[in-house]
């Protein structure tokens, strides 16, 4: 299949969105809150998933779009997998990690990806078979084979305070002495899995548009995306631990305490 034309529109979709970002952080927005007090949810959110459904809609009028914000109507063979700002926190407070997830899913295959951030300006592509991209060169996963001297990374769903699961895996890993980071971003850390600045990656409720793109970029890329058993992935499975698969088991085993 020619993914050309969808990769394009991805792109388009993706500066739209960073641009959008970029306008309510200078001038300043409206928030809210959705399931909990911390989960906050801006203009920049919601205008910047409408962008992207109206250049979906415009350009391929039969595709379905799953996004954050408005969910999903309807069913199609092409669906688009959109978070329109991920790291929304960060991004309410100016902290400067945040950025837009696209990816397409054709027939239940997840086969294009794209994570913009915004505040590096750092584009991520992948197509499926077709390699993983940062700014048009090549991406490759770290070579290290070690926990320790790792850079991990995971974050904290916004009910974490009623559901801590994932405080005893956060534990664990702080306990071996392990290096974890708490981002704010889970498609940029995957994203940067990919990249080769982290070395791996873990979260435990995450869903599918925080997902589909870095996906994506990690197995193109060479590395592993699996459950927390080292089960394949699934894309709506919400445990999720990534990595440059050379220190993947041992990361699976420290998550179980072993
Ligand atoms: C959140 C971020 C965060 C992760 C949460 C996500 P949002 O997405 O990716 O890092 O820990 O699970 O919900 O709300 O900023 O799009
Ligand atoms: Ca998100
Ligand atoms: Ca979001």
């Amino acid at each position: 299949m020619d993914l050309r034309p969808y990769l394009e529109a991805a792109l388009d979709a993706a500066y739209l969105a960073k641009g959008i970002h970029q306008y309510y952080q200078e001038k300043g927005f409206t928030h809210s809150t959705k399931s909990t007090p911390t989960d906050v949810v801006t203009q920049a959110d919601h205008e910047a998933e409408a962008a992207i459904r109206a250049l979906i809609a415009e350009r391929f009028p039969d595709h379905v779009v799953l996004g954050e914000e408005q969910g999903q109507e309807g069913e199609g063979e092409f669906r688009w997998i959109v978070d329109p700002l991920d790291g929304t926190v960060n991004y309410a407070h100016g902290f400067p990690f945040y950025g837009v997830s696209i990816g397409l899913e054709v027939r239940g295959e997840v086969v294009l990806g794209v994570v913009l951030d915004t505040a590096r300006g750092d584009l991520f592509t992948a197509t499926k078979g077709g390699g993983a991209y940062l700014n048009g060169r090549p991406l490759r996963v770290s070579q290290r084979t070690t926990l320790v001297g790792s850079l991990l990374a995971t974050g904290f769903p916004y009910d974490v305070a009623r559901d801590p699961e994932n405080l005893t895996y956060f534990q664990r890993a702080l306990a071996k002495g392990l290096t974890v980071r708490r981002p704010g971003a889970a498609a940029l850390d995957l994203a940067n899995v990919a990249a080769g600045r982290l070395d791996g990656f873990w979260e435990v409720k995450l869903n599918p548009w925080d997902v589909a793109a870095g996906w994506l970029l990690i197995t193109e890329a060479g590395g592993q995306v699996t459950g927390f058993q080292g089960e394949a992935y699934r894309l709506g499975n919400r445990y999720l631990v990534a990595s440059n698969g050379r220190i993947h088991q041992a990361l699976l085993e420290a998550l179980q305490g072993r």
